[in-house]
């Protein structure tokens, strides 16, 4: 693992006209996976999906972050929360998938608690030193940005701002975005590949020749903004398309014209169109294994309910198309001669480099064993 923290380094500084990926024991490496879990995947903001997946008070739904089972719930107050979904007496989850409730009851021995997470009632807990109102269940920290609910595991975590990429989605009105569609599933892939994959244009003819090469042809693709965290390209339209949708008024002629692809490190990749804004939330679970949470959303109403159906099973078949490669790679990552390879230019990988430094950045910062 020392050998695949100096290689990150030794890549990272690669001139720019030089880029070489790393090698397949990076995205393989169950030791790799486990320091990474303690660090970069430790210390970041994951986003866990869409604000208006819990418009109402007591709306909820749960994911999990490496060990963290997670409750996301919209409180009375209307703040949304998320809290360990891990009961105070003696540890069960508390909620399982998607609803709506007015108070969680542990399955075990029905513990009841409120949508703040403060216990409301025990049943026969009469021991004389038993305190309810220190069994609330503990509250992570969270952000929400443009329409998207972020949470971080370290508790003393600053808040992030990401201002060029706030000015770069601007004009598309992100966080006005309306839900049509929220997915689920395991992809037998490292966290990191899907994350690469997603932010380069390089494959989009060769992998989605029926799917995306009309709309977004590798050939097309330019390197967009990039900071601290983040990262973005555009998957420019050729000019005979005519996007469906006009999305926000203020959206230039350019931006009507192409997919504003960004990623939000380490975990978030999203494609933001006029009318459409896919993201894809990365889960890692182990170092050959994610899950996928995908939401689709779209610009006010835009788009009429057979073009959302449409869009919808275009998007599952270019996930599909896209999980069939990366589970065919994750295997032959496993080489010996999965050795470093030389990258594409910017507009093709630009973004795989970004991300290969910002790692390098986060382990040096963080990264003591
Ligand atoms: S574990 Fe939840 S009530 Fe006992
Ligand atoms: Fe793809």
């Amino acid at each position: 693992m020392t050998y695949l923290r100096d290689k990150l380094q030794t890549l990272a500084a690669l001139p720019p006209d030089r880029p070489m990926g790393m090698p397949g024991g990076f995205y393989t490496s169950q030791d790799q996976f486990e320091h990474e879990a303690r660090t970069v995947l430790r210390s970041g903001w994951h986003c866990l999906g869409r604000v208006d997946e819990v418009p109402e008070p007591g709306d909820f739904f749960t994911a999990q972050i490496l060990n963290e089972p997670l409750l996301v719930v919209r409180g009375d107050d209307s703040a949304v929360r998320v809290l360990a979904n891990v009961c105070r007496h003696r540890g069960m989850p508390l909620a399982e998938g998607r609803g709506n409730t007015k108070r969680f009851v542990c399955s075990y021995h029905a513990w009841a608690y409120g949508r703040d997470g403060g216990l409301l009632r025990a049943p026969r807990m009469e021991n004389a030193g038993f305190d309810a109102k220190s069994c609330k269940l503990p509250e992570h920290t969270v952000q929400l940005w443009n329409g998207f609910i972020y949470v971080n595991l370290d508790a003393s975590a600053k808040p992030f701002e990401h201002a060029e990429l706030d000015d770069m989605l601007a004009p598309y009105k992100t966080a006005d975005f309306r839900l049509v569609h929220v997915a689920e599933e395991d992809w037998q892939t490292n966290w990191k590949c899907l994350v690469e994959n997603f932010m380069e244009g390089y494959h989009l003819s060769v992998v989605h020749p029926q799917t995306l090469h009309g709309y977004t042809p590798s050939g097309l693709s330019r390197k967009l903004i990039s900071g601290d965290g983040y990262t973005s390209y555009a998957a420019n339209y050729p000019d005979n398309i005519t996007p469906r949708g006009d999305g926000a008024p203020g959206l230039s002629e350019a931006e009507r014209k192409r997919s504003s692809l960004f990623a939000k490190f380490p975990t978030q990749v999203a494609s933001q169109a006029a009318s459409l804004l896919v993201s894809l939330s990365i889960f890692p679970i182990h170092a050959n294994l994610i899950r996928v949470k995908w939401t689709m959303s779209v610009y006010r109403d835009n788009l009429d309910h057979d073009t959302i159906q449409q869009r919808i099973a275009l998007w599952e078949e270019v996930n599909r198309e896209d999980r069939e490669k990366l589970e065919r790679m994750q295997v032959s990552l496993h080489s010996a001669h999965a050795v470093e390879g030389p990258l594409a230019g910017d507009d093709y990988e630009g973004t795989i480099r970004d991300f290969q430094i910002w790692l390098a950045q986060q382990d040096a910062a963080l990264g003591v064993a």
